[in-house]
């Protein structure tokens, strides 16, 4: 392990915001056989790690933070919990937590599969899925997939809402398949946020905006620069198909925030999307029997792996 690394994680000691729980605290049991215990933390959020109550939003998978640490400069009225595995990358998110001395914001550091340990029903009014890995053949390995969104609704407030904001279009379409097979309520939708042409994005099927998909370090979009133009709000929430359930800055935040692999993979041409939906109630969540992954992992492509530089 490079020093760096071992640095970070030195550093990731230090941080008050940063819970890094010990399997042994959120697993009971031996070998392959273990059972989730609940975390001291569970249910007390709130009272333990916040200067004050208020709505807990998490953003899992989420890399160094972003969203998290965006999210919680722009709305004051919420607490934010940033989960990942990888404490390199938190260890970005929590520094800034950190110097910034943001009260609102937490990382933890865990697997997903163990989140219901850590947060009590209703603990969360919002998730955020932020350029999952689309994981194109272990359906139970996906962040939307039934097996996780179980785990989720254990602790979602009712009503709460999920955003899915990724670069692959067969998660995007796996997740929309998803909701529809569910009848979940979609609330917001876009296959190509940043798209110029307004009037057909919902027409293309390729992942990819024009190619070749590399045209030099800072090109993407179509050669547009990047990250893109604002635009005016009304704008916004057309690409959104209205977004009427979406305050304004939940619109703005969709469009302003750009994470490291957003950024990544807008530079190589592929387009953004986004999917916000509600979990409804009925005791089971059903795989989509409609989707076909064959013809989406075909449409997906190969990626291009080229990691941005470490600023
Ligand atoms: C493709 S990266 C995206 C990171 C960040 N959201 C971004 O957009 O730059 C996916 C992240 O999810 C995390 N991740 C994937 N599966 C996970 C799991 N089961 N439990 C915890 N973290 C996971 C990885 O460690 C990685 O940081």
């Amino acid at each position: 392990m490079g020093h760096g690394k071992l640095r970070k994680f030195a550093e990731n000691e230090t941080f008050a915001c940063l819970v890094q729980p010990a399997a042994e605290e959120v697993l009971s049991g031996r070998g392959r056989e273990f059972a989730l215990k609940d975390h001291p933390l569970k249910g007390h959020w709130n009272e333990k790690m916040f200067d004050a109550p208020r709505p807990i939003v998490l953003e899992l998978g989420c890399g160094r933070g972003e969203y998290t640490i965006d999210l919680a400069r722009r709305n004051p009225d919420y607490n934010y919990i940033g989960v990942d595995i990888k404490g390199a990358r938190l260890w970005r998110g929590a520094k800034e937590a950190t110097l910034s001395k943001m009260g609102n914001v937490a990382f933890l550091r865990t697997r997903i599969e163990f989140i219901p340990a850590f947060f009590a029903p209703s603990e969360v009014a919002e998730i955020w899925l932020t350029f999952s890995d689309p994981q194109l053949h272990h359906e139970n390995s996906r962040l939307s997939s039934p097996l996780f969104l179980k785990r989720y609704r254990e602790f979602l407030a009712p009503g709460g809402l999920i955003h899915l904001k990724t670069d692959s279009m067969f998660l995007h379409q796996y997740t929309l398949a998803l909701c529809r097979e569910n009848s979940f309520s979609i609330l917001a939708r876009s296959e190509d946020l940043y798209s110029e042409d307004m009037a057909e994005p919902h027409r293309r099927s390729s992942p990819l905006r024009g190619s070749p998909p590399f045209s030099g370090a800072n090109a993407g979009l179509c050669g547009q620069p990047y990250p893109p133009q604002a635009e005016a709000r009304e704008t916004r929430r057309a690409r959104l198909g209205g977004a009427e359930a979406l305050s304004d800055a939940q619109v703005d935040a969709i469009f302003e925030v750009h994470t490291y692999y957003e950024t990544m993979f807008s530079r190589q041409g592929y387009r953004i999307t986004y999917l916000c939906f509600c979990i409804g109630t009925s005791d089971d969540i059903l795989s989509p029997s409609s989707f076909d992954a064959d013809y989406w992992r075909s449409v997906e492509g190969p990626r291009h792996s080229v990691a941005l530089p470490d600023l």
